[in-house]
């Protein structure tokens, strides 16, 4: 069975307009939600009714049109101007994943290439990149998926942390995608799924889009992680990554490097999943990437119930550095690549 039959999609650019599946909402009801400007967007992107890695890099993409489609009788150089203001704007919604910021970059060097356009003709070209950024997103999911099942093997265990799933991407995941290319070729084999506090993104997301698909998937909490190894029914660990550094150090939702940690404890392979969207060789170190923090309050309150006394200092960043040490392998469009990643990553991605 194939993923692309059961789940929805999780954005669609049709007549003009970006609709979402509102995953805030998830598992309980399928909304799907039109975008109209480009601050719902950011809102969107901020609030994480989209979210995971990729997905953002193709939202901020189709969000940049709504930022400049009141402006096609503008000149040029107003045109461009606006486009680069509210490209900074969408950034500015989260500052860990690379691919927003990937994204918008790619849209606005798209726009630096239209020589002797319209804004109106500009506006065509940027349209059309953005499909292209959504549509690439797909063969990219689908080669990571190809190149990492065969990792897979019948009767493993396999432990996730977060939604690097379908709906984290265009379609299949990052860390699912081997997940979703093993089971619709007949492996059999389990997936734990970590809980992911503080906003559940393994319970509410993970779980959900690999039960619909008809893989065994258990639900654990994160702190269950280390007692479930223990009992030797994991036998490989495969997450997403929110930006790799040019020395392979890994961002990605908190928690992951504890995983990360246990699984050399228990002598586990620790695989990262990403495509090229997510590779950063511009950040030297997991040191220099900027970790976004939350608001205290996704801390403070289990549901609709608070779970914490009034006043209590919080802490909340989303992300945590996994070091490059740890990581077994990345798995990437390309092929697994193996450190030493300073040079597998530069060999594989330098223009
Ligand atoms: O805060 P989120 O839900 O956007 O965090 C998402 C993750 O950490 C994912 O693991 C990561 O983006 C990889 S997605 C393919």
């Amino acid at each position: 069975m194939s993923s692309k039959n059961v789940l929805p999609k999780t954005m669609e650019y049709k007549n003009g307009d970006l609709y979402l599946i509102d995953q805030t909402r998830l598992p309980n009801e399928t909304i799907i939600e039109k975008q109209v400007t480009i601050e719902q967007v950011w809102d969107s992107i901020k609030v994480l009714k989209v979210r995971g890695a990729p997905a953002i890099g193709i939202a901020g993409a189709y969000g940049l049109l709504y930022g400049v489609r009141d402006i096609l009788d503008a000149p040029v150089d107003k045109f461009m101007q606006v486009l680069k203001e509210k490209a900074a704007y969408l950034d500015s919604s989260r500052p860990t994943a690379v691919n927003l910021s990937w994204g918008l970059k790619r849209m606005v060097a798209k726009a630096e290439t239209c020589t002797d356009m319209t804004s109106e003709e500009i506006y065509k070209v940027l349209e059309q990149e953005a499909i292209a950024i959504h549509e690439e997103d797909k063969i990219l999911c689908k080669k990571m998926g190809e190149n990492g099942a065969p990792l897979i093997k019948e009767g493993m265990g396999v432990l996730t942390h977060c939604n690097a799933g379908s709906l984290a991407t265009s379609e299949l995941g990052t860390a699912t995608a081997p997940m979703y290319t093993a089971h619709n070729a007949g492996v059999k084999f389990r997936v734990y799924s970590d809980e992911t506090r503080p906003l559940l993104q393994g319970a509410r997301l993970t779980s959900w889009e690999l039960q619909k698909s008809g893989i065994d998937v258990t639900l654990i909490c994160d702190n269950m992680a280390a007692h479930i190894m223990s009992q030797g029914l994991i036998d490989m660990v495969i997450v997403g990554t929110d930006r790799v550094a040019a020395n392979g150090d890994v961002a990605n939702k908190i928690g992951t490097m504890g995983v990360a940690i246990l699984a050399k404890h228990f002598g586990i392979p620790f695989y990262v999943a990403c495509p090229s969207s997510t590779v950063d060789l511009n950040t030297p170190t997991g040191a220099d990437i900027v970790i976004e923090e939350r608001e205290p309050n996704e801390v403070c309150n289990f549901g609709a119930r608070r779970t914490a006394p009034e006043g209590m200092k919080v802490r909340n960043p989303a992300f945590d550095v996994t070091p490059n040490e740890l990581v077994t392998g990345i798995i990437t469009e390309l092929g697994i690549l193996q450190a030493p990643y300073i040079e597998s990553l530069a060999s594989a991605y330098k223009k």
